[in-house]
């Protein structure tokens, strides 16, 4: 550490206390991206609003947000296909909390959008990317940024590989001495990332240009580390995983379900693994392997075969004969007889006619057609 770096302790001592006002937070939910990397489902659905069995999955992340009292309102910041969200979301009534959009003329990169969302706000903002699943205690988070006069608090998370992900170093008091985004092999030296779950002070986005493309992890977190300013890190070794992949998706699903993430319809210890959301038509010799899950109104005729590890959206039919395992099933999926679906993810009202065979990895957008006797094998 060079002699122009005061010591990691002592970091903020040159700032003005912080005033917060203990009566007062607002949310903000990153949730501009593309999706690229879930696409073709993200081609109709943005990835706030993915279901995570018969939710979007931004509903998880506000049922967090509910934990904190002063939380009053959340504020979307969105770009891509606002139209579609706001179609499913609307003021927030199944939220849970009032819902405001604020969309960005042109995307502002992670930093910019916060800048953008945040106008006209003094007070201290929670900060969600829109895709992270978590079972953190949002409450204590809040007391850590308090208790240590923070103007900035991340979460972290341990993970195995760090590469795709923000790379942050600490101390022994823990401030945050490097931020390190998406870093190269040579330059991994813990193991600790960027859940992308933050308490910010809005005074601290003065270093943030007015509607310009700018990176939270590569700009302005840095730049708090640089100035010595008071960076607090609170570590979270609870459930965590960022949704953004297939792979990672279905592992969404499967976790829930294996209660490895204690949250949703499967959390209690009294959850059947054969989890009904409500009405479905179900034929007496149709199997059932839990962990499943039976969206409303769904359909499965005789001698089906569902599961493990198996989601029905609601209103989805599965014909007589057909074996559907380790498979997401978007709403209103028709899956006619003796088809047989492995390990794949279907969009909404697709339509698999009979004998059609799905392999593992396969992944159809909303509306896809397959043939009777088709043959879709997949990659894995
Ligand atoms: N409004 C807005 N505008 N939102 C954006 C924009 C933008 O220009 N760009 C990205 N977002 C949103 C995405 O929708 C997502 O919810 C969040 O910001 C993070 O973007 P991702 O594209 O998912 O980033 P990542 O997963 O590669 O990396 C980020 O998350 C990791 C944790 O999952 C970084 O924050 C990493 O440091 C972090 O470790
Ligand atoms: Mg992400």
């Amino acid at each position: 550490m060079g002699p122009e770096q005061p010591a990691n302790a002592a970091r903020g001592a040159g700032t003005a206390r912080i005033c917060y006002n203990p009566a007062v937070m607002k949310a903000v939910i990153l949730a501009g991206g593309f999706g690229t990397r879930l696409r073709p489902l993200t081609l109709d659905t943005p990835k706030p609003i993915v279901p995570i069995f018969d939710r979007p999955f931004l509903y998880y992340q506000t049922d967090l947000l509910r934990q904190v009292p002063e939380i009053d309102e959340v504020i979307l910041s969105l770009n891509y296909r606002p139209d579609r969200i706001e179609a499913r979301v609307g003021r927030g009534a199944d939220a849970g909390l009032p819902v405001r959009y604020v969309v960005e003329p042109e995307p502002l990169g992670t930093g910019g959008a916060i800048k953008y969302a945040s106008r006209g706000i003094e007070d201290t903002i929670l900060v969600f990317n829109g895709d992270v699943l978590t079972t953190i205690d949002l409450q204590e988070v809040v007391r850590t940024h308090r208790d240590r006069h923070a103007r900035a608090t991340i979460v972290l998370t341990p993970v195995e590989n760090p590469s795709a992900y923000g790379l942050v170093e600490t101390d022994d008091q823990g401030n945050v001495r490097r931020f390190l985004e998406k870093p190269d092999p040579e330059d991994i030296t813990c193991n600790t990332i960027n859940a992308g779950i933050y308490l910010l002070e809005p005074e601290t986005f003065d270093r943030i240009p007015d509607n310009t493309p700018w990176s939270i992890e590569r700009q302005y977190f840095p730049s708090l580390v640089e100035r010595s300013e008071t960076f607090v890190a609170y570590v979270d070794r609870g459930y965590w995983l960022d949704i953004g992949t297939p792979a990672a998706y279905v592992q969404a699903h499967r976790d829930l379900m294996r209660r490895r993430c204690p949250r949703g319809p499967f959390a209690s210890d009294h959850a059947t693994m054969v989890h009904k959301a409500g009405p479905c038509d179900v034929a007496p010799d149709a199997q059932f392997h839990g962990p499943c899950f039976l969206g409303a109104g769904s359909v499965v005729g005789p001698a089906a075969r569902i599961g493990p590890e198996t989601v029905l959206g609601p209103g989805c039919h599965v014909g007589a004969g057909a074996i559907i395992e380790q498979t997401i099933l978007w709403r209103d999926t028709f899956v006619d007889d003796d088809c047989v679906v492995r390990g794949a993810v279907l969009g909404e009202r697709c339509r698999l006619d009979h004998h059609a065979e799905i392999g593992p990895g396969v992944i159809l957008g909303n509306d896809s057609t397959i043939g009777a006797h088709s043959q879709v094998p997949g990659t894995r």
